[in-house]
């Protein structure tokens, strides 16, 4: 019987009073704090918390996961990160001077080496018995690829830095990004990673309005396939282009990173995988606050000047843009701010192709119920030889070589999921590990 509607089903059309717009975030996902379960997940996790470059003279003021911080490389070149406010009278340690030894408080002089132990008092007569139990909260950093990482956990338990097998290729340099400052939860800025869907309409805007910008063959839409990988959540998206059959995939691994291959890329070539391209770490600042970091990984011998790569590849992903422009061409950027502070599940409609949406937040609840049972969460790893392989790739063979008409759906989507399977066990990132390269 067709479901006619009745006087308790509201109207689809002019349905805007009817709509229920008063739903809570889901804070169980998404809040940073300490103390929060979400919290306490992302406090299991290397965070980027500032370019080497951005350090100089004077302390850096930042925000990670709800706590005020200082970051800093003394005169000896040692890099600290300490709570904010002083020990002493809480004065904003961003306004401290910096010695060989470590940061000096404006305040009353005392001074804090990087690993946050007093190791002077001036003028202080228990300055000796003081210096032995008070100190000032600090975190260990870990510096890679022009990135300042720190644990904010527990510090018995430090885990090692995942050096995936992206970072260790030969012929692919890592050339530190800059900053994008996303004014909402760290949630939204993540999935987008495992939402391809929005690369065939959100990417290709710029392309129908004039602007070269993700390769054109992102405007056919491909047939997808999502998975869960050793490390985290991956999505595969087929496409027949031409005589071949190209499959892009990127993933999410541990909580904060995702991984990206060439937004110029267009399956035209035959190749057993592509280069990495971007990997991506985003900061969670607050509770509603985002900052991200990147490298980008830069071939020998790229043909387009790195300049005009760096524009492209960060094209959309800031605001400081004028307002009318991310309004003709938004991108992720408009996308993912624009879904709220807090994008509100609740008030979501998810379809088909959001799998990997769901996925995700399956993903980093079992994590944040993982370390509630006091338990290591998937990203979190004491020993290098446990750091799981990457899926970010492309992988371009003649359409002849998979099994069945390319142009069906199902064949495509069989092709993507063997494919899957088959990274598992042979990854990616191992047929670049020779060095060569086909881009
Ligand atoms: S507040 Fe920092 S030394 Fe007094
Ligand atoms: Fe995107």
């Amino acid at each position: 019987m067709s479901a006619l509607p009745t006087s308790t089903t509201p109207p689809l059309s002019y349905s805007g009073y009817h709509k229920e717009q008063s739903a809570e975030p889901d804070r169980f996902l998404c809040e940073v704090g300490r103390g929060t379960p979400g919290g306490e997940y992302l406090r299991r996790f290397w965070q980027p918390v500032a370019y080497e470059s951005e350090l100089n003279e004077v302390p850096l003021r930042i925000r990670a996961l709800g706590e005020d911080l200082v970051v800093f490389r003394d005169g000896s070149g040692r890099i600290g990160v300490l709570h904010m406010r002083c020990c002493h009278r809480n004065t904003s340690l961003e306004f401290g001077l910096i010695e060989e030894r470590g940061l000096r408080c404006c305040y009353h002089g005392r001074l804090y080496a990087v690993d946050g132990t007093c190791i002077d008092m001036p003028g202080e007569p228990a300055a000796d018995r003081l210096m032995r139990s008070v100190s000032q909260g600090a975190y260990p950093i870990h510096l890679f690829a022009g990135i300042i990482f720190t644990y904010m956990g527990p510090p018995e338990r430090l885990p090692v830095f995942p050096m995936y097998d992206r970072f260790r290729l030969p012929g692919i340099r890592l050339v530190p990004g800059t900053r994008f400052k996303q004014d909402c939860n760290w949630i939204q800025i993540k999935e987008n990673t495992v939402d391809p869907h929005h690369t065939q309409t959100l990417h290709v805007i710029p392309q129908l309005r004039g602007m070269a910008h993700f390769a054109p063959e992102f405007g056919s839409f491909p047939v997808f396939t999502f998975t869960e990988t050793a490390g985290g959540v991956a999505y595969l998206a087929s496409r027949h282009v031409g005589d071949k059959v190209w499959v892009r995939s990127a993933d999410i691994v541990g909580a904060n990173l995702h991984c990206i291959s060439s937004i110029f890329e267009g399956g035209q070539t035959t190749k057993a995988a592509s280069a990495p391209f971007m990997s991506i770490w985003s900061l969670p600042v607050d509770d509603d606050h985002t900052m991200t970091f990147f490298v980008s990984h830069a071939l020998d011998g790229e043909t387009m000047p790195f300049e005009k790569r760096r524009y492209l590849e960060i094209f959309g992903q800031t605001d400081d843009r004028p307002y009318r422009e991310r309004q003709w061409l938004p991108g992720d950027h408009e996308a993912q701010v624009g879904q709220g502070p807090i994008n509100i599940h609740a008030l979501e409609h998810l379809a088909t192709n959001d799998r990997g949406i769901v996925l995700f937040r399956r993903f980093i609840r079992r994590g944040i119920d993982a370390v509630r049972a006091g338990q290591d969460p998937v990203g979190f790893y004491m020993r290098a030889e446990d750091v799981p392989a990457t899926f970010a790739n492309d992988r371009v063979v003649p359409a002849s070589a998979i099994a069945g008409d390319p142009d069906d759906p199902a064949v495509l989507r069989a092709h993507a999921e063997n494919l899957a399977k088959e990274y598992l066990s042979a990854p990616p990132m191992t047929y670049l590990a020779g060095g060569t390269h086909h881009d």
